[in-house]
């Protein structure tokens, strides 16, 4: 019973989905302040242990623990297999595996005719979402991103939910900057701990400096979709933030389209891996 009340979400796909929906295109910014109303429960509780548990010591504390890489060695390939382990078997929406979620993204892109860093990025970009089979809890590793060490913005999802952390009793981090000047950049700033912050870096030594921009604030709303927390940005931020937004569509929007046959696009995607990637990474 304990699991289950931890680990609200049928899947991880559930909270994608949910962030789907809040900007299906075409909505108005009053539709946007009623998703939390129409989404489900699970949706609202797991974001609510998400508010409550994610304190800047929390983070720091995660950050110690897996930003020393010294959990596994795989190559790229490893992990979308690792991560096509974490199946969903109670979720009978989700028929699609982890990796062919993955290839839909980079294929939207390739479509397009991104550049190649951009289309590996789509591949990879929620790679860090293997967390969840280090035993990390859902809140842990999806969900919305927001720093923390400052006051949370009211245009996160739920900012009601805040009133349960502790950081909400920690007069510092409840002013305007918190523990941070003005324009620090986001490089100084701490952000709720997930599969986005891990995944930046397990690849930062990688990829050119708009691919892990795009991976590490992606799940960033109140920032990239709401102009939140310029005030912690620089110049150069701003700047990489339009490649954040360029992106977002591919995550939310791709899953419709056609079922990818994973065998017939491995050459391909190998070719670009490598391109980029040495055989074996330390995650
Ligand atoms: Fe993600
Ligand atoms: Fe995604």
């Amino acid at each position: 019973m304990q699991s289950l009340i931890a680990q609200p979400l049928k899947s991880l796909e559930e909270w994608d989905d949910f962030v789907g929906s809040r900007y299906e295109p075409g909505k108005s910014q009053e539709e946007f302040r009623n998703y939390a109303a129409a989404a489900n429960t699970r949706v609202a509780e797991f974001y609510r242990l998400n508010h409550q548990y994610q304190t800047l010591d929390f983070v720091l504390q995660k950050k110690a623990s897996f930003t020393t890489l010294n959990r596994r060695e795989m190559s790229v390939w490893d992990a979308m297999d690792f991560l096509n382990t974490l199946v969903d078997d109670s979720d009978p929406d989700t028929d699609l595996s982890q990796i062919e979620h993955l290839m839909q993204t980079a294929e939207a892109a390739r479509k397009d005719a991104q550049p190649r860093w951009f289309i590996l990025t789509a591949l990879i970009h929620d790679l860090g979402k293997i967390l969840c089979l280090f035993g990390e809890r859902q809140w842990a590793v999806v969900g919305d991103t927001f720093p923390v060490g400052c006051a949370w913005s009211d245009q996160i999802v739920y900012p009601e939910f805040f009133a349960a952390n502790p950081d909400s009793g920690v007069p510092l981090y409840q002013t305007e900057l918190g523990i941070y000047e003005r324009h620090c950049g986001l490089r100084n700033v701490h952000l709720s701990w997930g599969h986005d912050e891990y995944l930046y870096h397990v690849v930062k030594d990688y990829l050119p400096e708009p691919a892990l921009y795009m991976i590490r604030y992606h799940s960033f709303y109140s920032a990239h979709r709401h102009g939140a927390y310029t005030n912690l940005m620089t110049p150069r931020d701003r700047e990489m933030f339009d490649w954040v937004r360029k992106f977002n569509p591919y995550d939310l929007y791709s899953k419709g389209s056609e079922r990818p046959v994973v065998s017939a696009l491995r050459p391909f995607y190998d070719e670009l891996i490598s391109e980029y990637f040495p055989a074996r990474i330390h995650w």
